[in-house]
């Protein structure tokens, strides 16, 4: 972070649930945490400049959650490199990373799982059993350490924004939960820790998520209001691109995430797309 004095203040990396409650004792209010599993990108600095846009404290918390991995083989080979997003976070001017541990987060007889209700049902709910529990204790135990007045999501994850939204709420955790805006690649695709295994023909074939979402919101915008429709046109894209091997495609409410057969109000068109070995997601708002 660049000081009145013109230098460069170092982020300060912390692994301890003690030495973050050090470190945050004098931290100037309000706080603003990002909390990520590492492997960072644009996305995640768009999020690194909201919170410094916004508070006058910035955290980044990094941890590879292993309660949110159904396969252990996806937790294997998720990606890692800790002294790279370090230096992002450095560039990005955030003050404090948090990088703990399995045991420190999770420490020895642990022993509590949050399950988040209906939100959490449909879309990865389903595809991905467990994973939202995982999600949704971590992050309270991650709001409950940091105590930040904001906490800074990727709407690329439009659920899991609604699964964390849900959660704080009813635990009556104080931290306001933002979603920022998916960023993309010049070519429509979304970023992703997950695009790096993505072999050099699965990452050209990646665009079509978002030709998909384009496709069916182009129709939505010439007056098509039928939710099958709008699946179809999805549907009918990602046939096109034979690398594609789509999970789902759904038009939902916004707010609850049900299957709508008509749209008259505020609805997410979404996706899972497997290419290869790595399963993509994406969606898109409307309006
Ligand atoms: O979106 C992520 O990177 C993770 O799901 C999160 C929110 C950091 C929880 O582990």
């Amino acid at each position: 972070m660049a000081s009145s004095t013109g230098i460069t203040k170092r982020t300060v990396v912390v692994r301890t649930r003690a030495a973050l409650r050090d470190a945050l004792a004098a931290a100037p209010r309000p706080l603003g945490v990002v909390p990520t599993m590492g492997w960072l990108h644009a996305g995640h600095r768009s999020l690194m400049q909201r919170s410094r846009a916004a508070d006058a404290t910035t955290v980044v918390t990094i941890f590879v959650n292993p309660r949110q991995f159904g396969d252990p083989r996806d937790l294997e080979q998720y990606p890692r490199n800790e002294a790279r997003d370090v230096a992002i976070c450095e560039e990005e001017g955030v003050d404090l990373v948090f990088a703990p541990s399995v045991e420190e987060v999770y420490p020895l007889g642990f022993d509590t799982s949050i399950r988040v209700g209906a939100i959490a049902e449909p879309l990865e709910g389903t595809a991905r059993p467990g994973h939202f529990d995982g999600v949704a204790t971590v992050v309270a135990v991650l709001f409950n350490l940091v105590g930040a007045e904001h906490a800074y999501f990727g709407q690329k994850d439009a659920q899991q924004v609604l699964v964390v939204r849900q959660m704080a709420r009813d635990l009556a955790i104080r931290t306001e939960v933002i979603a920022c805006p998916t960023v993309r690649e010049g070519d429509g695709l979304a970023l992703s820790s997950r695009n790096v295994h993505l072999a050099p023909e699965e990452r050209a074939a990646a665009p079509v998520l978002h030709r998909a979402l384009t496709a069916a919101r182009d129709a939505w915008a010439a007056g098509e209001r039928s939710g099958d429709a709008l699946r179809s046109r999805m549907r009918e894209v990602l046939a096109g691109e034979p690398l594609a091997n789509p999970d789902y495609v759904s038009v939902a409410d916004l707010a609850t995430l049900r299957e709508l057969d008509r749209i008259d109000g505020p609805a997410l068109l979404s996706l899972a797309v497997r290419l290869g070995s790595t399963r993509l997601i994406d969606n898109e708002p409307l309006p």
